[in-house]
């Protein structure tokens, strides 16, 4: 489900000035896969391992490439230019070349669906 879009009327109010979006089901994110979304202008790379929905900026910190075209295994997503290793949890890498972690973003299942906690000031702006 590569390049979809949420609709910025599925928010609701999240705790820390975030909105929580709804961005599909779980049927669609197999486990130990990982897709692209974008969240109100905010690239999100949606990613499952061990059961599990991780939400984290959809752009290494090494390279800027999208995290979402990597490996997900064992609860880490590695980059596939360099293969630097994030931990989903934290969006700490776990060795070089990336060295500055990946923005992650909180998530919660509904009833089968994923919502996710973006900044209410994600409006296209990243991290820098
Ligand atoms: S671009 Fe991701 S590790 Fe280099």
């Amino acid at each position: 489900m590569s390049g979809e879009t949420a609709s910025p009327g599925a928010a609701s109010d999240a705790a820390g000035g975030s909105s929580w979006v709804a961005v599909g089901t779980l049927d669609h994110l197999a486990d130990d896969t990982a897709v692209h979304v974008e969240l109100d202008g905010l690239p999100v790379c949606l990613a499952r391992s061990d059961g599990v929905v991780h939400a984290l900026l959809d752009e290494c910190s090494h390279g800027r490439v999208a995290l979402s075209d990597g490996d997900v295994a064992g609860g880490y997503l590695e980059c596939w230019l360099h293969g630097s290793r994030f931990d989903l949890r934290s969006g700490v890498p776990t060795g070089p070349p990336a060295t500055r972690p990946v923005p992650v973003y909180p998530v919660r299942i509904t009833a089968g669906g994923i919502d996710v906690a973006v900044p209410a000031t994600s409006g296209g702006a990243a991290h820098g």
